[in-house]
């Protein structure tokens, strides 16, 4: 018999640091966690499997589903936003992820239940064309300024629209008709921060970075404006968004692409937090002009009242509680010579 699984790709990204934690402390389920590189041994737990490979490689993949009976996946596994502009080529993932959802397409027949797919999502996926649009703009929804700038929105809202498609109009000619299995969602995430791991190659990076360099007392210059701002939210809160979006019940869900926000701040402001947090710290501004580009193009906030309205969402905190309960106590602890 093949073991029932949560299939986690990108395992070793900070989403993925975050998701596992939260699963090896409930031991309820089984994981395998799949990743490029060896899969951290900080994230190395009793009930986990780690499996080095591709997605894209199909040996690796029928390995896992001889062995394993896929039941819900999170498809973390891309290249972030200023990483893909140096490499858009492979910064392309869209079949990575159209395989992964034929997977759980064919393993939904197999065990005859639908296959929850959880997908990150980002403010990627828009793109502002100028500051005064930015402005004006305010709290964007899911379905306006779905114009991207960059190769890692483009894949993110591409990636959205073809996990609806097979989740409500897959085979919808076919005499036979019958439900893919695959049931699809996707949360747009703000920029996202946390205290144990730092992001690689993003462009919401500079909040994290300002933080992680205050909490070893290392200079930050950070790569845009004072002014810039976009929402950004605190990993334990990006945990409690997929594990309620993966909990809710179909039948709940009017849409299959979420915005969840939880603070909008502008660089300045986070640097304000952050002199509060470690009051030495030296944070100054040197703007890289086309990556502030790409944040001056991401909205100042979402409007995430649709998933208030499904599932219940509500951030636990905000950018104080953030900073001062989670982010500066928690960094310093990881930082922490160790005796
Ligand atoms: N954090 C991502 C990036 O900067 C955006 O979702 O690429």
């Amino acid at each position: 018999m093949r073991k029932p699984v949560i299939l986690i790709t990108g395992a070793n990204g900070e989403i993925g640091h975050g998701l596992i934690e939260h699963f090896s402390n409930q031991d309820r389920h089984d994981i395998v966690a799949l990743d490029l590189r060896p899969v951290d041994d900080r994230i190395a737990a009793a009930n986990l499997t780690s499996i080095q490979g591709d997605i894209l490689d199909d040996n690796v993949m029928q390995r896992i589903v001889s062995e394993f009976e896929i039941h819900v996946i999170y498809h973390l596994a891309a290249m972030l936003s200023t990483r893909s502009e140096y490499a858009p080529d492979i910064a392309h993932n869209v079949n990575g992820t159209l395989n992964l959802i034929k997977l759980a397409h064919e393993q939904a027949r197999w065990h005859g239940n639908p296959v929850r797919f959880l997908f990150p999502s980002s403010i990627a996926a828009y793109g502002m064309p100028d500051l005064a649009a930015k402005a004006d703009a305010g709290r964007v929804r899911e379905d306006a300024w779905n114009n991207p700038t960059t190769m890692y929105g483009c894949n993110k809202l591409y990636c959205e629209q073809i996990g609806r498609y097979y989740s409500t109009h897959f085979r919808q000619l076919a005499a036979d008709r019958t439900p893919s299995g695959v049931d699809f969602r996707s949360l747009r995430f703000p920029g996202l921060i946390s205290a144990v791991t730092l992001p690689a190659g993003g462009t919401s990076d500079y909040a994290s970075e300002m933080v992680h360099a205050a909490a070893q007392g290392q200079p930050y210059a950070c790569f845009v404006r004072e002014s810039s701002r976009i929402p950004f939210m605190a990993m334990p809160d990006a945990i409690k968004a997929l594990k309620l979006l993966s909990e809710v019940d179909e039948s709940a869900l009017q849409q299959r692409t979420y915005n969840v926000g939880s603070f909008s701040v502008s660089a300045g402001e986070i640097r304000d937090h952050v002199m509060r947090a470690f009051p030495k710290a030296e944070i100054t501004f040197v703007p890289d002009k086309p990556r502030n580009r790409i944040v001056d193009s991401w909205p100042a906030d979402v409007d995430d009242s649709a998933a208030t309205r499904d599932w219940n969402w509500k951030p636990d905190y905000d950018a104080h509680r953030a900073f001062s309960e989670y982010l500066a106590p928690t960094i310093s602890e990881f930082y922490k010579p160790r005796t």
